[in-house]
């Protein structure tokens, strides 16, 4: 049984917000970056620039709120482990963030870079939408669930 009260994390009111900060910057910065591919690959804009120039040129970004994520998301999970890993919500947004990063970093990715015909890249960016918005409801309903 975790004792909530033992970790560090709960010691300050603060440091729960401003992780959760550091997480909504976090991922704010991954799915916009990842939705701007998809957006191209939906023919939505950016049209002088290639999708995969467009996804080269993001990728970083998008690594860079990775790592505001998996820093701040097993953070706040740890403040109180044993309400999350039941939670519902939570539950779900897990399964569609796996998903979401394995088929960012597979078919979407060849997809992006390149790889396909236009009827395909709607597909792609459709799914990649689609998983990213069910991982950003699940984060809004843990709260709620
Ligand atoms: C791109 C991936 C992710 C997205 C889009 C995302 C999105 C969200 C959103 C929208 C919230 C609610 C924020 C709020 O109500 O203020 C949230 C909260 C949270 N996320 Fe994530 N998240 C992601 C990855 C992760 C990961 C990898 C973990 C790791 C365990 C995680 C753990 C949490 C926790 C513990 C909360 C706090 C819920 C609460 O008590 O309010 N998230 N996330």
């Amino acid at each position: 049984m975790f004792v909530a009260e033992a970790n560090p994390l709960n010691a300050s009111p603060l440091i729960f917000p401003a992780l959760e900060c550091m997480h909504i910057v976090g991922f704010a910065v991954t799915v916009g970056t990842i939705a701007l591919v998809d957006f191209r690959l939906l023919g939505w804009g950016m049209r002088r620039q290639t999708t995969g120039e467009v996804a080269s040129d993001l990728a970083p970004w998008t690594l860079f709120g990775l790592v505001s994520i998996f820093f701040s998301g097993p953070l706040m999970f740890s403040s109180d482990p044993d309400m999350y890993y039941l939670n519902r919500s939570f539950q779900f947004k897990m399964v569609c963030f796996a998903l979401a990063i394995l088929f960012n970093y597979t078919i979407h990715r060849k997809v992006a870079l390149g790889g396909g015909s236009e009827g395909l890249g709607i597909a792609v960016a459709c799914v990649s939408l689609l998983l990213w918005v069910g991982v950003i409801f699940g984060g809004i309903f843990i709260a709620f669930v």
